[in-house]
């Protein structure tokens, strides 16, 4: 038997409303902050994430999916949608728009990295890019968006942690101090990230070898060397949320895995996660657009990984979404009856009812186990007499009362959709 991919889940009836309750409130949260939403290619050209996510990545050196297509062209599956919609913004012109551009998305994502609990090879995200506002407001409100689009799924127990990670000024002095650092662990540090010392030292500091982790926890921090405009930055977006009363952690140790930061880098935990405990990560990138050929162009955003949101929903036992059940059931006994109750679904669809039937020739007790495993809420019973006569009765499951109607779709949708 073929079995799926190794790092990819079928999302079954059951999650999938949650889901679709998951995506509905993205959508909503979004429109309240003035993002619209974009839709890019699941493929793209390889270039895009080696110079906008950076070729000293995790990411990039050892999970991208990356294949030659028929054409010879080097084509990649996104690893994320930042890089794709910094490309968007640039090729659609996006720019010659009032600024900033607020943008959205909901994406499926494809890292090849070592599967475990909350860390697969496709995942998707939903995530949020502002394109065009310097200010610390913008930082301060997509975190904000974040934020809420949690709480409007009714998680807890989530901290906030934030950090800068400095801009073109301040980091190349700060990457010299790290480069002595590390120089002086140099044959300890993993294959990679010996590689890493001389073209981004920075990267060591978040590489996944326990070795590596371990020395970088004595490294220099960012957060102590950067530039006065980088603090007074920082310093804003803290008076911000600190007067919108959200509560944050300032973690140094923050660095995230992606090279095109600049400034504040944050990520929003749970503990319900287990290792893989980040259930957000975003922040600031001032350079990603012009490394992608664009005018420079200022920009912050986030992403949330669904399938942690998932994770967290379950251990919390958050149930949003109801499961979809049918309206009503209708059983019919013989060929004259099996034309009606056809019709009758069909016409009961037709205003918008759930209706089923039976498709597979059943008794009529099986039919009626069937509508009860459904979960129906009504049901109707056809046979020849009730054809004849032009009446029936409708049952309420849950009840057990009953009451006689016609076989008119209009009289039947009176009687499920009564309140009470
Ligand atoms: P990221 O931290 O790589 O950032 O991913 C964001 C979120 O996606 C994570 O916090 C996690 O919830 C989820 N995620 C990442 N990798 C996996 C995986 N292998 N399996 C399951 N979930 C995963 C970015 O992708 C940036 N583009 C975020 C961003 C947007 N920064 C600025 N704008």
């Amino acid at each position: 038997m073929i079995k799926k991919p190794r790092g990819t889940e079928d999302i079954l009836p059951g999650d999938s409303e949650m889901w679709r309750k998951i995506e509905q409130t993205a959508h909503d949260v979004c429109r309240k902050y003035g993002y619209k939403e974009i839709r890019t290619p699941v493929f793209e050209d390889t270039a895009l994430f080696s110079r906008g996510v950076g070729d000293t990545t995790d990411v990039v050196q050892k999970e991208m999916y990356t294949f030659e297509d028929k054409g010879g062209r080097s084509i990649t599956l996104r690893p994320e949608g930042t890089a794709s919609l910094a490309r968007s913004y640039i090729e659609n012109s996006l720019y010659a728009g009032p600024q900033p551009t607020k943008l959205y998305y909901l994406i499926s994502c494809y890292r090849y990295e070592k599967p475990q609990s909350g860390r697969l090879r496709e995942f998707h995200q939903f995530g949020i890019e502002c394109y065009g506002a310097e200010n610390a407001a913008a930082d301060s409100e997509v975190i904000t968006l974040a934020l809420d689009f949690l709480k409007s799924l009714d998680v807890k127990g989530l901290k906030l942690n934030i950090n800068s990670i400095g801009c073109e000024k301040c980091k190349p002095a700060y990457n010299e101090k790290l480069k002595n650092y590390f120089s002086s662990h140099k044959d300890e540090l993993c294959g990679t990230c010996q590689e890493r010392l001389e073209k981004n030292p920075m990267r060591i500091l978040d590489c996944k070898s326990p070795i590596c982790h371990e020395i970088a926890a004595g490294a220099p921090k960012m957060i102590d060397h950067l530039c006065d405009d980088c603090k007074a930055h920082f310093e804003t977006l803290k008076k911000y949320l600190d007067e919108l009363g959200i509560v944050y952690n300032v973690d140094p140790d923050i660095v995230r895995g992606l090279d095109y930061y600049t400034r504040t880098v944050f990520e929003i935990t749970s503990g319900d996660l287990g290792a893989q405990s980040a259930v957000c990560g975003g922040g600031r990138y001032n350079g990603l657009v012009e490394e992608l050929g664009g005018k420079p162009t200022p920009g912050i955003g986030f992403a949330l990984g669904i399938e942690r949101i998932m994770m967290i929903l379950k251990n919390q036992e958050i149930s949003l979404g109801e499961a979809d059940t049918p309206d009503i059931f209708i059983a019919a006994i013989g060929d004259k009856a099996d034309i009606a109750a056809q019709k009758l679904v069909y016409l009961l669809r037709d205003k918008g009812v759930s209706a089923e039937r039976d498709l597979c020739s059943r008794s009529v007790k099986a039919q009626m186990k069937y509508a009860n495993k459904l979960g129906a809420k009504f049901s109707m019973v056809l046979g020849d007499n009730e054809i004849e006569q032009c009446a029936a009765d409708i049952k309420n499951m849950s009840t057990g009362e009953t009451a006689s109607c016609g076989l008119e779709p209009d009289k039947i949708y009176e009687i499920i959709t009564r309140k009470g």
